[in-house]
């Protein structure tokens, strides 16, 4: 038996098809007239986009943030997810340890590179890191290694970075803050 008593919780889910397609579109759309988010963001990547997702992705996002925090009737429980943002990464962009604002963060995985994950064990892959190093502990979760449509979901003060990739083609990843207002989480 491994008991798990410490540490944060990360949920993960999956976009189904459609709603991924719907979030690739919207992604797209953001390259058009979403603004660049850069300023507020850490990472070195190719293009940071603020993006305004469709109904139907939010109510994707907020299903399973509602799923997450275990509150299924979760009409009694306020979501606001704001800002939310597009990384459109290529071949040598990186994201170096960071954590986000609001009280959870998500991030959704729209497009990944064909190969990418063949190149090195941890190329174009998330890490989170919580605690210190200490024999018998473990404080690094990684490399993950996320397929089109899985989202995680996570504190906002849980670090996490991303590995370099070489391969052609984009990572197209959105994230997001997530307040929660009138009700606390059950964990
Ligand atoms: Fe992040």
């Amino acid at each position: 038996m491994i008991l798990s008593p410490f540490g944060p919780y990360i949920y993960k889910g999956k976009l189904i098809e459609v709603v991924r397609k719907q979030l690739l579109a919207d992604a797209f759309d953001a390259a058009v007239e979403g603004g660049d988010a850069s300023g507020i963001l850490v990472g070195e990547v190719e293009d940071q986009l603020f993006i305004y997702p469709s109904d139907e992705v939010l109510r994707s996002i907020h299903g399973m943030t509602r799923d997450y925090l275990g509150k299924v009737n979760g009409d009694r429980c306020m979501l606001d997810c704001e800002p939310i943002w597009v990384n459109f990464s290529v071949a040598g962009d990186w994201q170096p340890v960071h954590s986000h604002d609001g009280d959870f963060s998500f991030v959704a995985f729209v497009d990944v590179p064909d190969g990418m994950y063949d190149e090195s064990p941890a190329a174009g892959a998330i890490h989170f890191t919580y605690g210190e190093k200490l024999p018998g502990s473990r404080s690094v979760y990684g490399p993950i290694k996320p397929e089109k449509g899985d989202v995680f979901i996570f504190p906002n003060w849980l670090n996490h970075y991303v590995y370099p990739f070489k391969s052609s083609g984009q990572r197209i990843s959105v994230s997001g803050n997530i307040s929660v207002k009138g009700m606390e989480a059950s964990f």
